[in-house]
């Protein structure tokens, strides 16, 4: 955590008291979970390694998932945590409890905006996933609700904080590569195993049924913006997304599940 502090973190997510931390006790920050599968499964581990902080809530549509949540939490000592779920907007239950600071969210895409708009309004900071949203008129809720709040939404952008991205930082800062003008990246990954699932098509195969395009372009994007300054006295002016024409992953998708499909991709 850099310019804050996570000490001065910890004294505004408790409430801003700064009383507590003189006294050497410090209030703990409660984070409510939303979304515990491979990823939020993985958060929630981070979470419960981090001294002071406290999950008195998790929430999932996913039953085992959420059985699974609340076992880790306690495991790690601390109380059982209420669960939410068995509706897609349980979620709503979690935000309106009023002992918690923060929710971090990383459910399917679609999820993301109307959680971290609702978890503001909330009172609450929100920690989201990404991408953050999946239009741009999502973009600007969360961008006015933040404003008219006051309280931040975080773009869980973890490529920003991969040694190699935070090694390339520190020699923009030093100096060592003089200006920057010019950076290129890309999601090269291979998302098999996110496409289908059981031999489905997972919810993520679902938003690239119609759209072709970079659907995920925060992983290159968000090193990319820290280390040329944008947001930081420059900006992004205009943006531009090409895509080759779908093969690799439809031929995958054909010859993975051929005996299956009825409708043609
Ligand atoms: N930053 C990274 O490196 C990284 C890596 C993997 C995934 N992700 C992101 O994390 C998010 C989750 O991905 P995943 O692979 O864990 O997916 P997943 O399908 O394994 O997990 C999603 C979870 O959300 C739950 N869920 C669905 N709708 C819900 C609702 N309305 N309320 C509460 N819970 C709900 C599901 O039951 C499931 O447990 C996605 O946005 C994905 O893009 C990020």
């Amino acid at each position: 955590m850099t310019g804050m502090g996570r000490r001065r973190f910890m004294e505004i997510a408790g409430g801003g008291s700064l009383a507590a931390p003189l006294t050497g006790a410090p209030t703990p920050v409660r984070v409510g979970m939303i979304g515990i599968g491979r990823r939020g499964t993985g958060l929630l581990r981070i979470l419960l390694n981090i001294p002071g902080v406290q999950v008195p809530a998790v929430c999932d549509t996913n039953a085992d998932n959420l059985a699974a949540a609340a076992a880790a939490v306690e495991r790690k000592g601390q109380k059982p945590p209420e669960q939410y779920g068995g509706s897609q907007e349980a979620f709503r239950k979690l935000l309106a409890r009023d002992d918690l600071q923060a929710v971090v969210i990383a459910t399917p895409w679609e999820w993301h905006a109307p959680m971290a708009v609702a978890a503001m309004k909330a009172g609450k900071y929100a920690g989201v996933e990404v991408p953050a949203a999946i239009t741009l008129e999502e973009c600007w809720q969360l961008v006015n609700t933040s404003e008219q709040t006051g309280l931040p939404c975080m773009l869980l952008e973890n490529d920003c904080f991969g040694d190699g991205a935070l090694m390339a930082l520190n020699l923009v800062e030093q100096g060592v590569l003089g200006e920057i003008v010019h950076c290129e990246g890309g999601y090269q990954h291979d998302i098999r195993a996110g496409i289908l699932r059981a031999g489905q098509l997972s919810w993520r195969a679902r938003h690239a049924l119609k759209r072709n395009g970079d659907l995920y372009p925060t992983h290159p994007a968000g090193p990319m913006a820290w280390w040329s300054g944008i947001n930081r006295g420059d900006r992004f002016a205009y943006l531009t997304s090409t895509a080759s024409k779908s093969r690799g992953i439809n031929h995958y998708i054909k010859k993975t599940m051929a005996p299956t499909i009825r409708t043609p991709i």
